[in-house]
């Protein structure tokens, strides 16, 4: 049996070239090793105000971009959170068994109620809610950025005491996929990484992004004071210039660096931008051609839903008989 892959994604910001060379990319080359599920988790979104309409559109958006970018809706599930019932229920067994000391200790939740005045009580929640879409599936493995290891480290707490006090249920899902995605960082500031909440107009080539548009975000990318590219001494900047190029290319080392080495930033920039251009041009038609056909991206969303929920419904049961609440 192929071991269960799941994933999140949430519908909220823009899908980005960091988001794509990072994951996306070697998700559609791996899918068929695995038997995946990706989810949209559209319940995590509004753990912060989503304009309703926008939120919608971006579920759908993301959905058609996935299946844009090569993720095979035949035989990956692509699954809208709040449409299996399961995430949900799991979420608040689980959240009997959370101490809330851990839930206060996560960064990423001081990070973002750092910002707001009133916080929801979904923002403590959260990573309950990641636990349960991985738990739910009894995933063996979760593929996710460094950024997430917290909420991954959180996951395995809470069914270390689930089953130390309920008696083996869950499988502890593994941190990660071996780390083969480029590491793309913001053009605007190329020490951090690529992020779809940044402010800055100038920080992530968007999937969608029109060619005019990517053109002018990378020719306008941060990169240093040398006079052309030295692969011994390049800043950060040009370094994740190059990085694009290479993971879009497809080139070895060896053909990156006579073809660069020596190279004014102007002409680099023209060539990273027409690399980026082009590879995302097919991507874009891709996804024009999926949109056109609302009915089609419905059938795959709804039928995503129906393969995973069985499952999903047999932990939840599985996981009540455990609490001792009434399953007949
Ligand atoms: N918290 C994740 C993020 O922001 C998204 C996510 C939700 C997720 N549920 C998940 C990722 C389950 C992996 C598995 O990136």
């Amino acid at each position: 049996m192929k071991a269960r892959v799941l994933s999140g994604v949430q519908p909220s910001g823009n899908l980005h070239i960091g988001n794509y060379l990072g994951a996306l990319k070697n998700w559609v080359r791996i899918q068929h090793d695995y038997e995946s599920i990706f989810c949209i988790v559209d319940l995590h979104a509004i753990t912060v105000y989503q304009k309703p309409e926008e939120l919608r559109a971006k579920i759908l958006e993301i959905a058609a971009l996935f299946i844009a970018s090569g993720i095979d809706p035949k035989h990956s599930a692509l699954v809208v959170q709040s449409m299996v019932h399961g995430h949900a229920e799991l979420s608040w067994l689980l959240t009997c068994v959370t101490p809330v000391g851990w839930l206060e200790r996560m960064t990423q939740y001081k990070a973002k109620t750092q910002a707001i005045e009133t916080i929801g009580d979904g923002l403590l929640q959260y990573p309950v809610l990641m636990a349960a879409d991985i738990l739910l599936y009894q995933a063996a493995i979760v593929p996710v950025g460094e950024d997430q290891s917290q909420h991954l480290e959180l996951t395995r707490d809470i069914a270390q005491r689930f089953n130390s006090l309920y008696g083996a249920t869950f499988v502890m899902p593994a941190t990660n996929l071996p780390a083969v995605g480029a590491r793309i960082m913001g053009l605007d500031e190329p020490e951090k990484k690529m992020s779809k909440s940044a402010a800055g107009a100038g920080h992530a080539v968007a999937l969608l992004d029109p060619p005019e548009v990517i053109r002018k975000k990378i020719m306008r990318a941060t990169t240093d004071s040398q006079p052309g590219v030295d692969f011994e001494t390049m800043g950060a900047g040009v370094e994740n210039l190059l990085a694009i190029f290479q993971a879009f290319s497809g080139w070895s080392d060896d053909q990156m660096k006579p073809h660069f080495t020596g190279m004014r930033y102007g002409d680099l920039k023209k060539q990273v931008a027409e690399m980026v251009v082009s590879q995302l041009e097919p991507l874009q038609a891709r996804y024009r051609e999926i949109t056109a056909d609302p009915a089609y991206l419905a059938g795959v969303l709804r039928e995503g839903a129906e393969r995973v929920t069985p499952i999903a419904d047999s932990t939840v049961r599985l996981v009540k008989e455990r609490m001792g609440l009434y399953t007949p």
